[in-house]
């Protein structure tokens, strides 16, 4: 199995490359079929979710409006349950159909103070796109619209997910071998 080291840690092949795409385009699909005829904006949580978001984009076929904002609550490995800072949440999103687009979905802290915040704005309506959720992590009555994969409440980094900064140019997802 192919392996990886980041910092301290090791790291094996979870999901691989070939699978991730197959899933996306999916999503892709069922986005634009679901939007059909609307123009949504789409709201890319960086950092971890621009390799998902970028590739997701690339199949969703509608007119449409993408933007950024950067949260962020993990040091090292642990969630520490504090959302720091949202930056960039100035565009104009009064009155239309928002789509948060996020890496992974954990205790769900960090979507919860965001759909707060987003509420503010009072878009038309609030979905979410996220490529990983972790049921078993998950804290808040959160409903995540567009999963690409549940996964096991193990950490992983690859594919826009980092270990303290590092891992998010990895083309698979990996897992941490304990
Ligand atoms: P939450 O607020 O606990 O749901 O965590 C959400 C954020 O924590 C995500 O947007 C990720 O940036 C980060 N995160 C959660 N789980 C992992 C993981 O397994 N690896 C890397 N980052 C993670
Ligand atoms: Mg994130």
């Amino acid at each position: 199995m192919q392996k990886v080291k980041i910092h301290d840690k090791e790291f094996a092949v979870s999901i691989p490359k070939t699978l991730i795409e197959e899933r996306i385009a999916a999503l892709g699909r069922k986005i634009t079929e679901d939007y059909a005829g609307k123009q949504p904006v789409f709201l890319v949580v960086l950092k971890g979710a621009f390799l998902f978001a970028a590739d997701l984009l690339r199949n969703v076929c509608l007119d449409c409006e993408i933007t950024f904002i950067r949260v962020g609550s993990y040091e090292g490995t642990q969630s520490t349950g504090v959302v720091r800072s949202i930056l960039g949440l100035s565009e104009k999103v009064h009155g239309k159909h928002l789509i948060i687009i996020e890496d992974i979905v954990d205790t769900g802290n960090t979507m919860m103070h965001l759909i707060e915040e987003l509420k503010k704005s009072e878009p038309l309506d609030i979905k979410v796109a996220s490529l990983l959720l972790k049921p078993e992590a998950l804290k808040h009555n959160i409903h995540v619209d567009y999963v690409g994969f549940s996964v096991a409440n193990d950490f992983l980094v690859g594919y826009g997910l980092d270990y303290d900064g590092h891992g998010r140019n990895l083309k698979e997802i990996y897992k941490i071998v304990e």
